[in-house]
């Protein structure tokens, strides 16, 4: 929520600042003021394949930390962890069997309480993930509930029936698993009978929990305190539609919308969880329990829903700060597509007064160059296999990754990047099927390839896999294998490339974040021919391309030139096949791509500052 400029003689964001050309004008201090998570950049980081420290083909925090410098050099302004907790990784750490310690492979507590602290000197935010909905079957409540049997507290923190059929070998509903198979497995007692059945929307391996329990809402409510105590500055929350069952355990239709009348998705009561959440998170956003951390934390939720009134309810000032943009990702590369969902995204947030968020990718979609690259450049996780069945064509995937970029980091709100977008990775798609881990792929019976090749192991340096990923001395190759061809996307080989995309990103960022214009939460749509993008985006208190600034003088009251500062920066996408001559501009910040001679070459993106 964007709140008032400081008050004039407030010191200025400038004192001290690296870069000297930083931006002095008076919104710059407005920008100053905010929540930092309202125009973050946040880069999201998979343990398991950012760095491996310790030589076991697996990344670990003691990697992460040795890299803190890239991060930094990187220009972003928060982390978000996937999964670090203990796990017997059926799920890739979304299975935890304790929400209040570090998986062995990945380090210790310890490693983490340096991490954050590390981070936050280089003033980096760290969000972690916290999965509510599921836990593991190797979490101890639910080696309690197994050993209490039917009709105990201990089952009641779960959803355990007895199944349908006279010998109750039936599952207790129709409900499937979002991996595939039912959502229901069969215990045996500790008679050694066949026993009741538990529920779990994902793997066997991930009982959900009842939140209908007032055990879960306690535990929970403390798992958040243990992280916000040590400095965590958020928490995404996974699957965060889906925590809220009808008790009856009704049969659902596959035409139910999610909803109030659906049995598990987007039930209203889960709002009542969120709002407690938020309380806690405003607590340590007070500084009630003293001043760890860097100040405000937030509460971003993963949730998938189509329609955009259900999805708002999940933010504002009582509940969640942001929800992830998941229609921006999944919209083909596509003018009028784009432009209906910026709208819309934005339509939805400016009245609830929360930021909009933009991402290109995550863990468990195709990585972006490859979808851009495809003769179909939407994406849907339910038809990964149809998009998995066509050609790639990487340059072309690039272009438009690179213009993708650059497009996105010029909308106002904040903007995620999943590890290994700034370096222009491509999806891996001819890992072979016995290193395949992700369980889609098994559940699914190989219908399906899973998540696997978004998660390879980033390419660090070097001519050969591991790519640095690993040190020399490592005892195990990095858990999944790496293309041969990444040797010309490795870190050390993009930051020694003038036009790569690692230096694409870096620029984009020190400038979007240097520049008064991005501060703005304002967007103005430009004429433009079709298959064009192009917006302004106004320093907040600005009037636009030849105004004058906030002050009829041109001058604040620090005597500062707003004018100078107060520049239009005017973002041109062409998504058409062919060339566009650039509109009138007084400068060229960025272009994702050569230009040619005055014109905007067809999937390229630039900055300009508009003319006054
Ligand atoms: C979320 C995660 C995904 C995980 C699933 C189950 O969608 O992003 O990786 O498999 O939840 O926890």
């Amino acid at each position: 929520m964007p709140s008032a400029p400081a008050p004039s003689g407030s010191p200025r964001p400038d004192s001290g600042s690296p870069d000297s050309w930083w931006p002095r004008a008076w919104w710059a201090r407005a920008w100053w003021a905010r929540a930092w998570w309202e125009r973050a950049a946040i880069y999201q980081l998979y343990v398991r394949s950012f760095a491996d420290g310790d030589g076991d083909g697996i990344g670990d925090l003691a990697g992460v930390r040795a890299h803190l410098p890239y991060l930094a050099a990187l220009g972003i302004d928060a982390i978000w962890f996937n999964p670090w907790y203990p796990s017997p990784m059926a799920d890739a750490g979304y299975d935890i069997a304790d929400y209040r310690s570090i998986d062995p492979v990945f380090g210790t507590l310890a490693d983490a309480d340096a991490l954050i602290a590390e981070a936050h000197a280089h003033g980096i935010r760290i969000i972690i993930d916290v999965v509510p909905n599921h836990g593991s079957d190797r979490h101890p409540w639910f080696a309690a509930a197994l050993a209490a049997g039917p009709g105990s507290a201990e089952r009641s923190r779960f959803w355990f029936r007895p199944g349908r059929g006279a010998d109750g070998s039936q599952p207790p509903n129709n409900w499937q698993s979002i991996f595939g198979g039912p959502a229901w497995t069969r215990v045996t007692e500790a008679d050694g009978s066949p026993g009741e059945w538990y529920l779990h929307l994902f793997t066997p391996e991930q009982p959900d929990f009842n939140w209908g329990s007032p055990d879960v809402r306690h535990e929970f409510e403390d798992v958040l305190r243990f992280w916000f105590g040590r400095g965590v500055d958020g928490i995404r929350i996974d699957s965060a539609a889906l925590l809220c069952k009808d008790a009856a355990l009704p049969d659902v239709a596959s035409t139910e919308p999610p909803g109030p009348a659906h049995p598990y998705s987007d039930r209203d009561e889960v709002h009542e969880v969120y709002q407690s959440w938020r309380a806690i998170a405003d607590e340590y956003s007070t500084g009630k329990h003293g001043t760890g951390g860097l100040g405000d934390r937030m509460l971003i939720g993963e949730v998938w829903l189509p329609d955009a009134a259900r999805l708002a309810r999940y933010v504002g000032p009582g509940e969640l700060h942001t929800v992830f943009n998941f229609p921006y990702l999944d919209c083909p590369w596509d003018a009028a597509g784009l432009r209906r969902v910026i709208d819309e995204t934005l339509a939805l947030n400016a009245p609830l007064g929360v930021p909009a968020t933009w991402v290109l990718s995550n863990h468990d979609v195709d990585r972006v160059v490859s979808r851009y690259g495809r003769a179909d450049t939407a994406f849907s996780l339910e038809r990964r296999p149809y998009f998995h069945s066509l050609p790639v064509d990487l340059a072309l995937g690039t272009r438009r990754a690179r213009a993708a970029a650059l497009l996105t980091m010029a909308l106002p709100g904040s903007v995620y990047i999943y590890q290994g977008e700034e370096l222009g990775l491509w999806e891996v798609q001819d890992i072979p099927d016995e290193l395949r881990q992700d369980p889609i792929w098994t559940r699914t019976g190989g219908a399906d390839p899973g998540r696997d090749g978004s998660r390879v192991p980033l390419p660090w340096s070097g001519t050969e896999p591991p790519f640095g990923f690993s040190p020399a001395s490592a005892s195990a190759e990095p858990w999944l294998p790496q293309p041969k061809d990444w040797r010309d996307l490795t870190v050390a080989a993009e930051a020694a490339t003038p036009d790569s995309m690692l230096r694409l990103y870096r620029e984009a960022l020190r400038v979007r974040r240097a520049e008064p214009a991005f501060a703005g939460t304002p967007l103005t749509w430009c004429e433009a021919p079709e298959g064009v993008l192009a917006f302004d985006r106004l320093a907040e208190g600005g009037e636009g391309p030849g105004a004058d600034g906030p002050e009829e003088s041109g001058h604040d009251a620090d005597g500062i030139d707003v004018n100078e500062a107060a520049a239009t920066v005017r973002c041109v996408a062409n998504l058409s096949a062919v060339s566009v001559p650039l509109p009138p501009h007084a400068g060229i910040l960025l272009a994702s791509g050569p230009l040619d001679d005055g014109l905007l070459p067809p999937d390229t993106t630039a900055w300009l500052y508009a003319t006054r």
